[in-house]
């Protein structure tokens, strides 16, 4: 009997037919809300595969309480910053995240939504219109910026930098320039893109977008000097992982107009918006500013495949075959 350990429900068909196989024994933390971790703690005891979630820190504590038997992490995310992956391997517990073209597509087009609404001042506007503010015609009301012929700054040409870049690329005539560790002739012969060191792309880009994952290297990427190197004119567009982002330096940016706004799914302390409390949440109150809750993943496209990716990768690990999707 195989015992697995699902740290809460996710959307899609997944976790029942997992329930569904033949020698598999599947418990699922049933409350709908991220486990607290004496519960975790309590419930993976016994588990040969724990099924985990990005907000679940799963670290050699959760290890030792599962027991010498746990043989798999599966995290239903893309990125697994959650896990001490080092500690995994040291135990020989292998490791797997769901990356899949819907989750890559539907974080791409929650970038450019964003984009989208910065540029066009849409949730000010929104705002505006619903409090019966809208008096007549005006040429200068909610003036915004166009997309055509600007430049893109992409930071991070992986899978979803990709597919935001094609979007913007083919659709709207934009300028594509990336910031990566390593150089990429695809992306940069399908998108004329070039190559710039980090400074150079924050000095031209009109939109710098963040694609990332978060390790120490990417830790406060965006600090005091970038933004200081970014246009007044610009937007940031955080969609990776909070701390990839100086977040009180970002409100000290925005405040100061050193940038013209920023559209972020992520938080440095996610869940809570902001890190530091002397800032007193003053993003809430900032117009060119959109504030998502982590929801750039949430398709229902996205929610189910990463679901039967998990699944795949847990029926792969039982049945002794090469894992699609392995991290450690
Ligand atoms: C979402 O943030 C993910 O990593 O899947
Ligand atoms: C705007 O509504 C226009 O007609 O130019």
């Amino acid at each position: 009997m195989t015992k697995i350990f699902v740290t809460r429900q996710f959307p899609g068909t997944a976790i029942e037919k997992l329930s569904k196989q033949k020698g598999f024994e599947v418990s699922v933390y049933k409350k709908d809300q991220i486990i607290p971790r004496k519960e975790l703690l309590k419930r993976v005891k016994g588990a040969d595969i724990i099924l985990s979630l990005l907000t679940d820190r799963i670290d050699a504590q959760v290890m030792d309480a599962a027991g010498d038997q746990l043989k798999m992490i599966a995290n239903y995310a893309v990125g697994f910053d959650n896990i001490d992956i080092e500690e995994a391997k040291r135990r020989k517990i292998r490791v797997i995240n769901t990356p899949c073209d819907q989750s890559t597509e539907s974080v791409a087009e929650h970038a450019i939504a964003m984009i989208f609404g910065l540029a066009h001042r849409l949730i000010e506007a929104d705002n505006f219109t619903r409090a019966k503010k809208y008096k007549g015609w005006d040429p200068g009301l909610m003036l915004g910026s166009g997309l055509s012929g600007k430049t893109i700054g992409v930071i991070g040409a992986g899978r979803i930098g990709y597919s935001i870049s094609k979007r913007l690329y083919d659709g709207f005539g934009v300028k594509i320039i990336y910031n990566d560790i390593k150089r990429n002739t695809k992306y940069e012969k399908d998108f004329k893109a070039k190559l710039r060191t980090k400074t150079q792309l924050l000095k031209e880009a009109d939109i710098v977008t963040l694609h990332v994952p978060l390790l120490k290297a990417t830790h406060h990427l965006i600090s005091t000097k970038e933004l200081k190197a970014m246009k007044k004119t610009a937007f940031l567009i955080n969609t990776s992982r909070g701390p990839v982002v100086d977040e009180t330096e970002l409100i000290k940016a925005l405040k100061n107009g050193d940038i013209a706004g920023a559209g972020l799914d992520v938080y440095e302390c996610e869940p809570k918006i902001d890190c530091n409390p002397r800032d007193k949440f003053e993003l809430r109150k900032m117009p060119n500013v959109i504030l998502t809750p982590h929801t750039a993943s949430a398709t229902i496209e996205a929610r189910d495949a990463m679901g039967q990716i998990a699944l795949k990768n847990i029926l792969a690990f039982t049945n002794n075959k090469r894992l699609p999707n392995k991290i450690a």
